[in-house]
């Protein structure tokens, strides 16, 4: 793990909105797609909304963009206020020019007895597309990344998952109570992150210190399975100083 500290949230964000914008570039003109893994949270706000920027003020294009998020809460329409696939609508997509059919977010209402089905043919569509290019990942103060909470081993993929308590009670005042946060989820595995070309952590804030210490400083383990990012041959970590401030 490569960590860049920055002063601030926006300019880590900024790198990253560079980085995408230079593949997008780059495959435009030999006609290929860029594709991109993506988070949602409150973590790469600032990112989507420099891409926006982008878009409108530079005319950058996500005509050939292809897109598939981390996960999403098992139970809730695409529809639903809180659910990913309406954060992505609002963040994102509906501000800039990517085809519908080339954004892919977990399918949060699939039947129990069709969920594996459902999650095979997501890893199969990211690997049709060619895999990810470039990864985007929050972390949550569990060390999941997606939602692979701990217990979560390097090797797993896309599934249906149960959700950490202490992930639940963070999400409690989007839902207005942590009785409405669902207690599952739809993620992709940590072996299917692993499998991104490059991965951009980001991280700001007091709050993701100590987990952001113990992802890129203790022997990776399930335990804060964002430490197997450590066996990421090109994975970089944004962090501002607050949350940097627990690195030795
Ligand atoms: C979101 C996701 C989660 C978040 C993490 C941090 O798609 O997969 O891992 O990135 O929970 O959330 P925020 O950014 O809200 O602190």
């Amino acid at each position: 793990i490569q960590t860049v500290i920055y002063d601030g949230a926006e300019g880590a964000s900024m790198a990253v909105a560079n980085e995408i914008r230079d593949i997008i570039k780059e495959r435009q003109k030999s006609g290929k797609n860029a594709v991109l893994g993506l988070a949602t949270g409150s973590t790469p706000v600032r990112l989507y909304r420099e891409l926006i920027r982008m878009h409108r003020d530079e005319g950058l294009s996500f005509a050939n963009v292809i897109t598939f998020n981390l996960d999403e809460y098992y139970g809730l329409s695409g529809d639903h206020p809180e659910s990913y696939r309406r954060f992505m609508q609002d963040q994102l997509f509906d501000h800039v020019d990517i085809p519908e059919a080339n954004t892919h977010v977990p399918d949060g209402l699939v039947a129990r007895e069709e969920v594996f089905a459902s999650c095979s043919a997501y890893e199969e569509a990211i690997n049709a597309a060619g895999g990810i290019d470039i990864q985007i990942l929050g972390i949550g103060r569990t060390g999941h990344i997606g939602f692979n909470e701990p217990g979560s081993g390097p090797d797993s993929r896309t599934r249906l998952v149960t959700l950490d308590s202490l992930t639940r009670r963070d999400a409690a005042r989007d839902f207005l109570g942590e009785q409405n946060v669902p207690r599952h989820a739809i993620t992709m595995g940590v072996g299917t992150i692993l499998d991104a070309k490059k991965v951009f952590l980001l991280a700001w804030g007091e709050a993701k210190a100590e987990v952001i210490a113990q992802a890129v400083e203790e022997t990776p383990t399930d335990i804060i399975p964002a430490s197997f990012l450590q066996s990421h041959a090109n994975c970089v970590f944004n962090v501002d100083r607050s949350a940097a401030s627990q690195l030795t």
